[in-house]
């Protein structure tokens, strides 16, 4: 990769700014009101206890943050977002952000192109996947009133809450140990109940897994049931499923290529996006759903008769600045293989893999399930080989690393079923019905250079507090 300046958000914010300021003058010149105002002093003491209180966050820039779901924006995301929040445009008609509304149209374009969806689907960005995904549940709602749902018990918990808002019923399809949905389940499903849509997930929340994709939607059309892909978290890996993409092992190219026959797709750019949070967006295969959102408003839709994204979206305001962003962002950073974006996911994926290779050479720790994106689980071997010991051991591990006043790790905890553990780890004893264990989200492209040491450390960590040398270990082992 040719090496490019790492652009800092200092300069891209103060030209953002200024420029929008010289904007602002050329409408011409006039009193802000004193209503306005705030007194200096209290301004001041307000920053700095505004600044101070911001410091009580966990250090999600940082590599040694490998925790959630979490880092800030990139650079150009956060100026070009700053510009157009000065401005503060809505994107939900055109009157309220016209030039906005134009780069939402055309990001929408780009995501469904990079899923594989036809040029003429419909779609629109959303304040999160949580509506991302309910507008899609919506509309399946609409079309089958009187069908069920079909989805995985390892998908966001989202979708049984948005089924109970809509009043539809959620069937169960079961999953294997490793977090995907299992066919032969779904195939009973498809048999025995009357099932309109089923959710399938391109990287699961919990262990970053990818349901079959490209089994589950040949087996759903021949049932006639339409598919939903919540790739709120994964959608944005499917560039490195592309022809021209690098192979990386252990990487499930061909289900992500399948979402190109979904009904529906769920990506969130504020996720793998490198956007703030408030940037989710939906897409549908069929333009024609776009009927269920019809509505009258007697307050908008003015300037023009061209399509306003508030007569297909849920969700009313929208920030014409999360679209502004997007597009500055992907014009920078394009959605290619190996260019712009996919570099910088397939660095985290690499760094999955070097993680895993680290805990597999680790005598205090042990993998849980291979990763197949860029989330990796694992856990501290333990004297006792049951649940009680593993949850307990994983716990204390995750809060004694978090804590550590001079090289903190941060990491997070997941609790796997019994059913789940044991499958994997046979040695285990269930003891209890779920244990914890630990899990990293790598999402900074940085992390393919910490993974091994950020291991290392943990490792120390999990030995010092061990049990004494001489006793005996769980040691099975890594899957
Ligand atoms: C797979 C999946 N779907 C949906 C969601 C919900 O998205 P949001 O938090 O943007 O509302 C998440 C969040 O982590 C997710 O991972």
């Amino acid at each position: 990769m040719p090496e490019t300046p790492n652009p800092t958000a200092d300069a891209l914010l103060h030209r953002a700014l200024q420029h929008v300021e010289d904007w602002e003058q050329t409408w011409g010149a006039f009193d802000r009101h004193p209503s306005l105002g705030v007194d200096p002093a209290r301004l001041d003491d307000v920053f700095d206890e505004y600044l101070g209180r911001l410091e009580g966050n966990y250090p999600f820039h940082h590599p040694r943050y490998a925790g959630q779901m979490l880092k800030p924006p990139h650079p150009v995301a956060l100026a070009a977002y700053a510009a157009a929040q000065r401005i503060n445009p809505n994107n939900h008609a055109l009157d309220g952000g016209p030039p906005t509304s134009q780069m939402e149209k055309e990001v929408v374009a780009d995501l469904a192109a990079m899923l594989g969806l036809p040029d003429t689907s419909l779609g629109h960005l959303t304040g999160g996947g949580t509506v991302a995904n309910l507008e899609a549940l919506w509309v399946a709602r609409e079309l089958h009133p009187d069908k069920r749902l079909a989805v995985a018990e390892t998908a966001h918990y989202t979708h049984g809450r948005m089924s109970d808002v809509l009043n539809t019923e959620v069937v169960p399809v079961s999953a294997d140990a490793r977090g995907r949905m299992d066919l032969h389940s779904l195939d009973r499903t498809l048999e025995q109940h009357d099932i309109g849509t089923v959710v399938l997930t391109a990287g699961t929340t919990g262990l970053g897994a990818v349901d079959p994709i490209d089994e589950a939607i040949p087996l759903c059309k021949a049932h006639g049931v339409r598919v939903h892909v919540d790739a709120a978290y994964g959608g944005f890996f499917r560039l490195l499923a592309l022809d021209e993409a690098p192979d990386i092992e252990g990487f499930p190219a061909e289900r992500f290529r399948a979402i190109e026959e979904a009904d529906s797709v769920a990506i969130d750019p504020h996720k793998h996006g490198l956007q703030p949070y408030g940037c989710g967006c939906i897409l549908f295969r069929d333009p024609a759903v776009g009927r269920f959102y019809q509505h009258d408003s007697p307050y908008t839709y003015f300037t023009s008769d061209d399509l306003h994204l508030g007569e297909i979206s849920l969700e009313c305001s929208r920030a014409g600045a999360a679209a502004g962003a997007l597009w500055c962002t992907l014009k920078a950073l394009p959605l290619t293989p190996n260019d712009g974006l996919g570099p910088i996911l397939a660095a985290c994926v690499r760094a999955a893999r070097t993680w895993t290779d680290a805990v597999k050479a680790s005598d205090t720790l042990a993998v849980v399930a291979p990763p197949e994106t860029d989330i990796v689980t694992y856990r501290p071997t333990t004297d006792e080989p049951t649940l009680s010991a593993l949850h307990d051991a994983s716990q204390t591990l995750f809060d004694t690393a978090m804590n550590d006043p001079d090289d903190p790790i941060f990491t997070s905890v997941y609790r796997l079923s019994a059913d789940a553990l044991t499958s994997l780890h046979p040695s285990l004893t269930a003891d209890r019905d779920e244990a914890a264990v630990l899990r990293s989200v790598l999402m900074k492209p940085e992390h393919e250079t910490h993974a091994a040491s950020l291991v290392d450390r943990l490792a120390d960590t999990a030995r010092s507090l061990a049990p004494p040398p001489g006793s005996v270990r769980d040691r099975d082992g890594a899957a």
